[in-house]
């Protein structure tokens, strides 16, 4: 080799060393601290630059070399590999009980003082690092915690995963590390969005995706999925490492990214605050977490406290109560609405989400399963938002059975047999029948619950079994109901004190006022606020009968929609005929509210916290504008209340803290009834 040649390989290496140094850096800024220093484009200057490098000089690549991360390599099946240590899993725990039962656990056979480290619980995917000479040798899942697959090809990929380590400061040259690999919502959303304008498949969370693209044979594609990694575990040659926060310290100085929410606590005490904390405070980060992990701190006494079965005694997951949840989705059943609206709704082998059992949650529309691929038999994701409304979110393809058949819409009625359509510019399909039975019960259901009439002893049970005994036909038939009491007291489950208690209720239902008695109707569009604006404004059903499209528009709040709607029911014989024998019976057919009434909460501020009974949540933030109030997300000293529903969140400790008024639902109905009437 000539003199000039090896000086030119000379300064390549040179340069080549000085660009990865470089890039490095630029990475850990970037991935791990969060605190670039160079453009984008800068940095991708460099990166091409080593990239030609390497490529001219293929004797010059190393694995570790940052040009590794774009990925390329494809792999047929991952080799298995054995973990140097078990990765145990962590016993679950759900409430403050069990924590204070692990603390005792802990106290009886450590004897002297510990302390926990509390850590965030990311819902992600774990895996394990092995650095050899400071350099990422190999990237591995769980697995069953004895052995896992080697994806090493795309946790290269993950950019706050560093290639070699930073050993400057601790010397540790040979070591394993773990953590989880996760998504932020938000890029998970992003990736869905973009999939989805592809035609892709989008995936159900960010915990499912993450998995998913780990599992990927092609490397190039993992590199282009946004993967986070974050550390909470190291393990070196040597006995030098003494606690477990003290370790997450020198795991910062390797390169890793850790989490800047773990807390070192005292006492059992502090680690329930901490729980506590947290679940109210999760929506704040910026991916998913499912609860807290709890450790003791000192190596020695982890290593004294042991394992049992696949857990550490020396650890646990104090879990939140999921809001998410996996179940099978045993069949799709079609409930036909009080305008003959065929919504398709989930029938789910029952599973306890966000504090309740839930059985059956919507499917919305046809084309909601369809682009979700939703099919009877699979294992599908259960989930409760803010408004705790259970939804079907999306399916685990990976749990799918063989033999799963998509899901179609029948052309027949379930209930009745007729026709069912599709509007062309419509999601729903509807039954063409207007007397169809199910569409009979839902309207009188509708009539009689309680926002509207408010007829007790008239629940669904008792509505099916008076449409099928032929005792109502419609929600008129209530009203002559008394003349039949007889018959009524040989049904079954009736009696002559269950009769006599309906009857008297009917009875009392004719003193709702006028506003309910338009919401009872069951127009379309027209649900208890729109019915209330329409009873102030025009004051007596003579007046809607005789109103035309402009005297319905002119009233602020109602749009063309729901005047088409309300011309469209009045038009009717059939529902002409309905309300002159409601007239008859004596219902309330003028309103009877003062102007006064009207903004009876006029200037207040409102906080709703938990699960209303009555009515949902934009039924009451409805009510409370209607009457001039306004609805705050959080509570502060200018809250004037705070109505809580069932299982409040945190909100309603902050409101006892600052001494803001607290309504219960019952309170909160009478305040509204009070300033409307
Ligand atoms: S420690 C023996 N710490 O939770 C200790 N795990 O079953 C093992 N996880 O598989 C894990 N955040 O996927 C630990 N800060 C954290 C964690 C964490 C999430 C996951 C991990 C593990 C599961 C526990």
């Amino acid at each position: 080799m000539g003199a000039s040649v090896k000086s030119r390989q000379e300064s390549v290496v040179a340069r080549i060393e000085q660009l990865r140094k470089e890039i490095r850096e630029h990475d850990e800024r970037y991935y791990v601290q969060a605190q670039p220093t160079i453009s984008d484009e800068e940095y991708d200057r460099l990166l091409r630059e080593l990239a030609k490098l390497e490529e001219e000089f293929p004797q010059f690549r190393t694995p570790d070399s940052p040009t590794q991360r774009v990925g390329g390599q494809v792999t047929k099946e991952f080799p298995t590999v054995v973990h140097e240590v078990p990765m145990l899993s962590l016993a679950n725990t759900y409430s403050e009980e069990e924590v204070r039962d692990f603390d005792r656990r802990i106290r009886s056979a450590l004897g002297g003082p510990y302390r926990y480290v509390c850590e965030l619980k990311v819902d992600g995917v774990a895996v394990s690092l092995l650095y050899r000479d400071g350099v990422l040798v190999r990237g591995a899942t769980r697995g069953d915690g004895t052995q896992g697959d080697d994806i090493t090809v795309n946790i290269r990929t993950i950019r706050s995963v560093p290639l070699r380590l930073r050993t400057t400061r601790n010397g540790i040259r040979n070591a394993e590390v773990r953590g989880e690999v996760f998504m932020t919502r938000e890029d998970f959303q992003r990736m869905n969005r973009e999939r989805e304008a592809a035609g892709e498949r989008t995936f159900v969370n960010p915990r499912n995706s993450t998995a998913g693209t780990l599992k990927l044979q092609d490397s190039a594609l993992v590199a282009r999925r946004p993967l986070q990694f974050i550390a909470y575990y190291l393990r070196a040659d040597g006995n030098v490492l003494k606690s477990h926060y003290e370790n997450l310290g020198i795991l910062k100085d390797l390169g890793f990214r850790v989490s800047e929410h773990t807390r070192l606590c005292g006492n059992v005490d502090e680690v329930v605050q901490y729980w506590k904390e947290w679940e109210s405070r999760r929506e704040e980060l910026p991916y998913d977490i499912d609860g807290v992990v709890v450790k003791i701190d000192a190596l020695a006494q982890q290593e004294e406290l042991g394992a049992i079965a696949k857990s550490p005694r020396w650890a646990i997951a104090f879990k939140f109560a999921a809001r998410r949840q996996e179940t099978v989705l045993r069949s799709i059943i079609l409930q036909v609405g009080r305008v003959g609206t065929v919504t398709p709704v989930a029938d789910l082998e029952p599973v306890f989400v966000g504090g309740t059992t839930v059985s059956r949650a919507t499917l919305h529309n046809e084309d909601y399963i369809r682009d979700l691929d939703i099919r009877p038999g699979d294992v599908v994701v259960v989930e409760k938002g803010g408004d705790v409304i259970p939804k079907v979110s999306g399916v685990v393809l990976e749990k799918r059975k063989p033999g799963t058949k998509p899901f179609s819409m029948p052309s027949l009625c379930p209930e009745c047999g007729s026709k069912i359509f599709r509007p062309a510019d419509e999601a729903n399909f509807y039954c063409v029948n207007t007397e169809c039975p199910a569409q009979v019960r839902a309207r009188i259901e509708h009539f009689a619950q309680r926002g509207a009439m408010d007829i007790e002893g008239l629940g669904e049970a008792a509505v099916d079994q008076l449409v099928e005994k032929g005792f109502l036909k419609n929600y008129a038939d209530l009203y002559s109901l008394r003349r039949r009491s007889g018959d009524l007291e040989k049904l079954e489950r009736w009696g002559k004190k269950s009769v006599a208690n309906l009857l008297e209720s009917i009875e009392q239902s004719k003193q709702r006022p006028f506003s309910r008695v338009l919401f009872a109707l069951g127009i379309r569009h027209v649900g208890a606020g729109v019915a209330q604006l329409l009873a102030r404004n025009l004051r007596s059903m003579d007046a809607l009968l005789e109103a035309n499209f402009d005297d319905l528009q002119r009233i602020q709040g109602i749009g063309p929609q729901i005047a088409e709607s309300v011309l469209r029911f009045v038009a009717d014989r059939h529902n002409r005929a309905l309300i002159e024998r409601l007239r008859r019976a004596g219902l309330t057919f003028e309103e009877k509210t003062t102007a006064a009434g009207l903004f009876g909460l006029s200037g207040k501020t409102f906080v709703l916290t938990g699960t209303l009974e009555s009515l949902s949540r934009s039924e009451a933030k409805e009510r409370i504008e209607e009457r001039g109030g306004h609805v705050a997300s959080s509570v502060s000293k200018n809250t004037d209340y705070v109505v809580v529903g069932r299982e409040p969140g945190s909100k309603l400790e902050r409101a006892r803290r600052l001494g803001v008024a607290v309504l219960t639902e019952s309170d909160f109905l009478a305040m509204i009834n009070n300033s409307s009437q």
